[in-house]
């Protein structure tokens, strides 16, 4: 896989790699997924099943609208598409990936976006799920996308994400994921604040990230409001 970079104390894979003229190791946007599948990325299999789990069963599946925020290439839609669902968003900073996504014809957009920054041009209550698998490492907590993930989310809809647990801590994650389940803006279904669901290997096959975990946490959004300056009512 591609070069690495040091991003506050932490070695991560260099997302400005994955260009389409590749990087001096070789890595380009059209080998992102055979090189994820190949080193046991299981993100997007999980979070197939926890919408299947967790979604609400009275409504009708084709209904649910999307966002994937850190799309990439749009990898999840292998796996959202055969359970029927139709309508979604994908939102990625790195141009090239998302082209990718746009591509595969499945995403009614794609946005160019850093999730650093507000998702300002969202309504409030727009998305039955939201999916960041594999991004959050790269964003900064105090950032507020949590608060806005929330705020985007409709009530009882599904937010699911993953964490790696060095950055989780070094970068300090904790606070701002446990306020969003302690404040009642989300009920936790799986992570590491109430539930304590045991951590996932994060790229069990990679060898370099092989002995790095990953946190699963699935949140269902409440009906608690939320300020427009991101603080809840
Ligand atoms: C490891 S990839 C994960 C892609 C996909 N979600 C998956 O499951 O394979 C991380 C993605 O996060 C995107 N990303 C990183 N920082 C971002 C930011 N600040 N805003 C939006 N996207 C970002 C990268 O461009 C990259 O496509």
């Amino acid at each position: 896989m591609g070069s690495t970079e040091e991003i506050r104390g932490v070695v991560m894979i260099d997302l400005n790699s994955y260009t389409k003229g590749g990087d001096k190791d070789g890595a380009k946007t059209e080998d992102y997924q055979t090189q994820m599948e190949k080193f046991g990325w299981r993100g997007p299999h999980m979070a197939a099943e926890a919408f299947m789990k967790f979604r609400d069963t009275s409504k009708d599946i084709g209904s649910t609208y999307w966002l994937n925020a850190g799309c990439g290439d749009g990898i999840e839609s292998a796996h959202f598409k055969p359970l029927g669902v139709k309508k979604a968003v994908g939102l990625d900073y790195t141009a090239d990936m998302l082209d990718m996504a746009a591509k595969l014809g499945f995403y009614e957009k794609t946005i160019q976006h850093d999730l650093n920054s507000p998702l300002s041009f969202v309504a409030d209550s727009t998305f039955d799920l939201v999916t960041c698998l594999g991004v959050l490492t790269y964003i900064k907590p105090e950032s507020g996308v949590l608060t806005e993930f929330c705020r985007v989310t409709k009530p009882g809809g599904l937010i699911i994400m993953t964490h790696r647990i060095d950055v989780y801590d070094v970068h300090n994650w904790k606070a701002p994921i446990a306020e969003c389940v302690t404040s009642g803006l989300v009920e936790e279904l799986s992570g590491p604040v109430v539930v304590k669901t045991a951590p996932t290997g994060y790229l069990p096959l990679h060898p370099q990230y092989k002995d790095i975990l990953s946190h699963f946490i699935v949140w269902r959004r409440t009906d608690k409001a939320i300020k427009t300056n991101g603080e809840v009512n």
